[in-house]
C-alpha cells in the first residue's frame, strides 16, 4: 500500500527521499512523487509507474535542491494511477504540499465546500481536500493550520506536510495509519515503515493515533490532538539493514524462504526455557483464562490461513471451540463475543485495516485480545492486550513466506502452552509436543533440502492454466496457503478444496491434463486422499502428490511427488508449505513474473 517518507536536515533531501521510497517499493504501488522545500519555494515532481521513472525525471534528485521534503508511493484507491493523482499534492498558491496514506471518508463533502470557496482541484483523489484545507486555514502559524485542517478530517490518515514559508519544518500527523519518526543527529525523518529509516537511524518514535509532530533539523516536538506538548519514548529498532536487502539472492522471496529456519529459531528459542514454554507476553490471569469459553482467530490473507492451522492445533490440544473468521467478515457480522472470548489476531504488518477494525469490534464487546504480530510498535500490537511477536525480521516480498511460517509456529506453540495451562495434556505429552516445536527450524531446513527437484517440477508444470489443491484436515489449511502462493505470484488460476468437497461441484472442472496438487501428509486420512486422487486421475488429471518422507504408497497414484519431513501430525502444515512456496517461486520464475512485487497486490493493506 501507499508509503510515506519525510526528511529534514543539512543534506540534500531529494536523494534521501528517493532512497527511502525505493525501500518502500515492496509494499506495492503504482505511482510516486517527491516535494522539496528550497530557497525558491516548494518544487514537486511526480509520476505514474515505478521509482526509477521518478529518479530519471529528477536526475536522481539533483533537480530538486533543498534540505527538507516529503515523498510518497501511491497505491490507487480514489482515482486511477496517473501523474496527477500521484502524491504529493500542492495547494493552489503552492504554499503547502502533502503526502497522505489512508482514506478521507468525508472528502466528497469537503471537496464541494472547497470548490465553492474557489479552490481548484487537479486530481480525483480524496487526499487533495487536505492541502486546500491547509491553504484555507493558513494564518501564518503552521501548527495551528495543521490542527484546524486535521479537525475537519474523518477517516484514516498518516500525513506529511511541508509549507514554503517554513523551510526545514515538516509536520507528521497520525490517525489510524502507521507513521514512525526517525531520530538522527542534526536530521530527522518520518516514514510509514521502519525499512525506509534503518539505513539512516535505528532510533525511532512510534506516533500514536491522534498525535502529531513537528520535525526540524534541530529536533522533534510531539503533540497530542489538543496541541499540548507530550513526550514519547525513543525505541531502538532491532532489524539490521542487511535483513532488508537481498544478500545475493535473486529475489527477496527466495531469500525469505531460505531464512525460515533462522526466523523460526528466533521466534521459538527464547520462548522455551528450561523445559517450559514461557510466554511472558501472554499475561492473562488464571481466573480470566479459566473463564474463556471460546476462541476466535481473525486475520486476512495468509495470516488467516495461518489461523486455519492454528484452529486445528488449538482445538485438538485444548478441546476448546475455536472459530476462524476473515477479519473483513467478522467486523460486519455482529459477532457473538463477550468477556469470555479470547480473540487471537494474526498479522505480519500489524497494520491491516480490516484486521484492526475486527479487533476493535471485538474489544468493544469485552473480548480479551492476543495479537500475533511481526512488526514491533504496529497499530495491532498497540491495541492488543497481549502481543506475541513473530521474530521473522523484515519481510519485503509481497507474498509472505517467513511471516506466515512464524505465525504458524507461534500458533502451534500457543496451542501447546494453552493446553498445558488448561490441564488438557499431561507432562509427557507436553514434553513431546514441545520437543517437536523446538525442532521446527531443523524440520523446515529439511523440507528445503529434501526437494532439489522443485525447479524441474516447475518447468514441467508452469504452463498449466488451472490448478486445484486438495487436502483434508490440516493438509487443507496448507492447501489454502499453497494455492494462494501460486496464484498471487504466478497469476495461474488456482483453487484450494477440502478433498471431501470435490464431488460437490469442483470435480466438474477436472479434465484431461488438469493439475491437481494433492496434500496427503495427515496419514490418518491418507486412504481417503488416495480415493480422491483416484477420482481425479480417472478423469485425466495429472497429480502432484505431497506426502511424508518414506511414504511409498503415494507413488502408486501420483505422477510426481514432493516429500515432506515427519513431525507431530497436528503440526504438519508448517513443513508442508515450504516446498509449495518454493514450487510457486520457481513456477513464477519460469513464467517471467515480477515475483517480489506481483501486480495489483500490496504488502500491507491499510485501507478497507
Ligand atoms: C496482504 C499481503 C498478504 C498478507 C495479508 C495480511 O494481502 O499481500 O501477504 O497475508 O495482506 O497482512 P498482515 O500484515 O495482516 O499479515
Amino acid at each position: 500500500m501507499c508509503g510515506i517518507v519525510g526528511f529534514t536536515g543539512r543534506r540534500d533531501a531529494a536523494p534521501i527521499l528517493l532512497d527511502g521510497l525505493s525501500k518502500l517499493e515492496y509494499r506495492g504501488y503504482d505511482s510516486a512523487g517527491v516535494a522539496v522545500g528550497g530557497q525558491s519555494g516548494i518544487q514537486m515532481v511526480k509520476t505514474s509507474g515505478v521509482i526509477k521513472n521518478l529518479k530519471e525525471k529528477t536526475h536522481d534528485g539533483m533537480d530538486l535542491p533543498g534540505h527538507s521534503g516529503i515523498g510518497h508511493t501511491r497505491w490507487a484507491t480514489h482515482g486511477a494511477p496517473t501523474d496527477l493523482n500521484a502524491h504529493p499534492h500542492m495547494s493552489n498558491n503552492e504554499k503547502f504540499a502533502i503526502v497522505h496514506n489512508g482514506i478521507i471518508e468525508n472528502y466528497a463533502v469537503l471537496r464541494e465546500e472547497l470548490k465553492e470557496k474557489g479552490f481548484i482541484f487537479k486530481s480525483e483523489t480524496d487526499t487533495e481536500v487536505i492541502v486546500h484545507l491547509l491553504d484555507f486555514y493558513y494564518t501564518g502559524d503552521f501548527k495551528t493550520t495543521v490542527m484546524k485542517t486535521v479537525a475537519r478530517l474523518e477517516g484514516s490518515y498518516a500525513l506529511g506536510v511541508i509549507c514554503a514559508d517554513f523551510p526545514g519544518h515538516l509536520f507528521a500527523v497520525r490517525e489510524a495509519g502507521p507513521l514512525i519518526l526517525g531520530v538522527g543527529v542534526d536530521e530527522h525523518y518520518f516514514a510509514s515503515d521502519v525499512t525506509a529509516l534503518i539505513s539512516h537511524t535505528k532510533n525511532v518514535i512510534y506516533l500514536e493515533d491522534g498525535q502529531f509532530a513537528q520535525l526540524t533539523p534541530d529536533g522533534i516536538s510531539l503533540y497530542d490532538s489538543t496541541g499540548a506538548a507530550i513526550e514519547a519514548p525513543v525505541t531502538r529498532v532491532v532489524w539490521d539493514i542487511e535483513a532488508a536487502e537481498k544478500g545475493g539472492y535473486e529475489h527477496f522471496m527466495l531469500k525469505e524462504i531460505m531464512e525460515q529456519p533462522s526466523a523460526l529459531k528466533a521466534t521459538i528459542e527464547p520462548r522455551i526455557k528450561q523445559g517450559e514454554i514461557v510466554l511472558d507476553e501472554f499475561s492473562l490471569s488464571e481466573e480470566d483464562l479459566q473463564n474463556i469459553n471460546k476462541i476466535i482467530i481473525t486475520a486476512c490473507g495468509s495470516a488467516y490461513y495461518a489461523g486455519c492451522q492454528g484452529k486445528y492445533a488449538i482445538e485438538e490440544l485444548c478441546r476448546i471451540p475455536v472459530e476462524i473468521d476473515l477479519a473483513s467478515e467478522l467486523r460486519y457480522r455482529n459477532p457473538l463475543v463477550d468477556d469470555k472470548t479470547l480473540l487471537i489476531v494474526v498479522s505480519q504488518s500489524g497494520e491491516t485495516a480490516d484486521t484492526i477494525a475486527a479487533m476493535k469490534e471485538c474489544k468493544d464487546r469485552g473480548a480479551k485480545i492476543l495479537a500475533i504480530v511481526n512488526v514491533v510498535g504496529s497499530t495491532i500490537s498497540k491495541l492488543a492486550d497481549h502481543v506475541i511477536y513473530t521474530w521473522a525480521g523484515p519481510e519485503i516480498a509481497v507474498a509472505t513466506t517467513k511471516g506466515y511460517s512464524t505465525q504458524v509456529a507461534v500458533l502451534d506453540l500457543f496451542a501447546v502452552y494453552l493446553a498445558k495451562r488448561l490441564g488438557r495434556i499431561d507432562d509427557a505429552r507436553y514434553q513431546e509436543l514441545m520437543d517437536c516445536i523446538r525442532q521446527f527450524p531443523a524440520l523446515v531446513q529439511r523440507a528445503i533440502d529434501l526437494n532439489p527437484n522443485l525447479m524441474q517440477l516447475a518447468e514441467q508444470y508452469h504452463n498449466k492454466e488451472n490448478v486445484f489443491f486438495i487436502g483434508r484436515y490440516n493438509d487443507y489449511a496448507a492447501c489454502l496457503e499453497g494455492s494462494l502462493k501460486l496464484k498471487e505470484i504466478s497469476y495461474i488460476h488456482s483453487e484450494a478444496y477440502a478433498a471431501g468437497e470435490l464431488k460437490h461441484g469442483t470435480i466438474a472442472l477436472i479434465e484431461e491434463g488438469r493439475l491437481v496438487i494433492a496434500l496427503c501428509c495427515y496419514e490418518r486420512l491418507f486412504d481417503k486422499m488416495m480415493s480422491n486422487i483416484k477420482e481425479v486421475k480417472a478423469r485425466g488429471a495429472c497429480v502432484l502428490g505431497v506426502a511424508l518422507e518414506g511414504n511409498r504408497e503415494i507413488f502408486k497414484e501420483a505422477d510426481d511427488v514432493i516429500a515432506v519431513p515427519r513431525t507431530e501430525p497436528i503440526f504438519n502444515a508448517l513443513a508442508e508449505i515450504i516446498p509449495l512456496q518454493l514450487f510457486s517461486y520457481y513456477v513464477a520464475k519460469e513464467n517471467g513474473c515480477d515475483i517480489d512485487k506481483p501486480k495489483n497486490l500490496a504488502k500491507s493493506v491499510t485501507v478497507e
